[in-house]
C-alpha cells in the first residue's frame, strides 16, 4: 500500500478564481519557481494541459520519464501526470526527495483495472492449469504492488517504448507470458512479434477461472488481463476509414494502446515519443490523423503549423485524470514546499519499493 505523509487532496489549499484569477494563478507559478529555483523539478507527461507543460523542466513519455527521475537531485519533484507515474519517480528517486503529485485524484483508470488480489489469484489459477513457465510482465500503468509483483516472480515491467524488447525477453525466459494490465498493448505488440491471435487469451479477473478452460490456458503462449484505456478505446476503424475517403494521402498514426483492428488499420503506431518525432521529422506539407489524447494532438498541431495534424476521433479524446492537474494545483504545490510542508507526497512503502526495483531494475537494463 502506497503512504501519503502530510497530505490529502482535501489539504489543497483551494485557490479559487475569486482568489487570483487564471492568469495571476501562471504569473504568481512563474515567479515562486524561479524563487525556489533548482530545489524543484517539474516533470509533465505529454498528455499535460499546455498551461502546465509550459512549466514543465522535462516533458517526455512515461519511459523518458522514470529515466529522468531516476538522474534527478533536486530535493523536490513535481510530477505533473497520473499516480502511478509518481510512484515510479518516488522509487526511482533517491532517499529524501520528494515526489509530489498535484492532485492526488489523478489516476489512471486502466491502472485500476488489475489489483493484488486479483494478479495472485490469476497467478495460482494459470500455475495450476499448466506446468510451463509462465513469466509475468505489467505495462507501467499499474500500481506499485503489482510492479512488485512481477519483480518478486522473475518478470519485469514495460512502457510503450519498449514492450517488444521485454516481451521477447520474457518469452526467452519462459514458455508463457502474463500480461496486464493492458490487453491491447499486449496483443498488438505480441502481433508484431509474429505471435498469432489464435495463441492469445484473455483473462477476465471478473469471471470464474478468469474465464478460461485448463485447455486454453495450456494451448496459449501469451495470455492477457482484461484491462484497457477508455481514452484509446474511442479510436475506431470507421474514422480511419473516413480520413482515408476524405484523404488517402493522410497517415494515420496511433497509440498502441488502441483497439488492435484500429492498430492494424493504421499507417503507423508507438508511443507518445514515437508519435511526436514521427511527426517532428515529416516534411512540410504531412498531414497526420493521431490517434492518442487530445492535449498532446492539439499541441503538436499548433507547434507545426506547416502540417496538418489532427485526431483521428471527431469527439474529444480527453484524459480527464491527466486534466486533473491544473495551474491551481501546480501553484498550491509550489506555494506548500516554500512554505516547508510539502503535500500530497506520494510515498511508496519500503517492502513493495524493494521488489519493484528488481522489476524496474530489469527494465532499465533490458530497454
Ligand atoms: P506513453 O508511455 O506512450 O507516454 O503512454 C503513457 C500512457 O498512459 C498512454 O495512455
Ligand atoms: Fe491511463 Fe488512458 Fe489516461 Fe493513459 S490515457 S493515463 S492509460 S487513462
Amino acid at each position: 500500500m502506497l503512504e501519503l505523509f502530510e497530505s490529502s487532496a482535501d489539504y489543497l489549499p483551494p485557490i479559487k478564481e475569486s482568489e487570483l484569477s487564471d492568469e495571476e494563478v501562471l504569473k504568481e507559478i512563474t515567479s515562486i519557481k524561479r524563487e525556489l529555483g533548482n530545489d524543484v523539478v517539474v516533470l509533465g507527461h505529454h498528455y499535460q494541459q499546455d498551461d502546465i507543460v509550459q512549466f514543465a523542466d522535462y516533458t517526455g513519455d512515461s519511459l523518458a520519464l522514470a529515466k529522468e527521475a531516476a538522474k534527478l537531485s533536486a530535493p523536490y519533484v513535481i510530477f505533473c501526470g497520473v499516480h502511478f507515474m509518481a510512484e515510479t519517480a518516488d522509487m526511482l528517486t533517491k532517499p529524501g526527495q520528494k515526489v509530489i503529485l498535484p492532485d492526488l485524484n489523478a489516476g489512471c483508470s486502466m491502472a485500476d483495472m488489475a489489483n493484488s488480489e486479483q494478479i495472485d489469484a490469476a497467478w495460482e489459477r494459470l500455475n495450476t492449469a499448466t506446468e510451463e513457465k509462465i513469466i509475468p510482465v505489467t505495462y507501467i500503468n499499474c500500481s506499485a504492488e503489482l510492479k512488485a509483483f512481477v519483480g518478486k516472480y522473475e518478470g519485469s515491467i514495460c512502457t510503450s517504448s519498449n514492450a517488444q524488447k521485454i516481451i521477447s525477453w520474457a518469452l526467452d525466459k519462459g514458455e508463457k507470458l502474463l500480461f496486464f494490465p493492458d490487453q491491447h498493448l499486449g496483443r498488438n505488440t505480441c502481433f508484431d512479434m509474429g505471435i498469432p491471435l489464435e495463441k492469445m487469451v484473455i483473462y477476465d479477473p471478473t469471471k470464474p477461472k478468469g474465464g478460461l478452460t485448463d485447455e486454453q490456458i495450456k494451448d496459449a503462449k501469451v495470455i492477457l488481463w482484461h484491462g484497457f484505456c477508455s481514452v484509446h478505446q474511442g479510436f475506431t476503424t470507421s474514422q480511419i476509414k473516413n480520413v482515408k475517403k476524405d484523404s488517402p494521402e493522410t497517415t494515420v498514426i496511433v497509440h498502441p494502446e488502441c483497439r488492435f483492428d484500429v492498430v492494424q488499420g493504421a499507417d503507423l503506431n508507438g508511443s507518445t515519443a514515437y508519435i511526436i518525432e514521427t511527426i517532428r521529422k515529416a516534411p512540410e506539407g504531412s498531414k497526420f490523423a493521431v490517434g492518442t489524447e487530445i492535449n498532446l494532438v492539439n499541441r503538436l498541431a499548433n507547434k507545426y503549423t506547416n502540417k496538418k495534424i489532427f485526431s483521428l476521433s471527431p469527439y474529444q479524446c480527453l484524459c480527464t485524470t491527466m486534466y486533473r492537474v491544473r495551474p491551481r494545483w501546480l501553484l498550491a504545490s509550489f506555494k506548500a514546499i516554500k512554505t516547508g510542508t510539502p503535500i500530497n507526497v506520494i510515498k511508496v512503502e519500503e517492502d513493495i519499493k524493494r521488489d519493484s526495483l528488481l522489476a524496474l531494475d530489469r527494465m532499465m537494463t533490458i530497454s
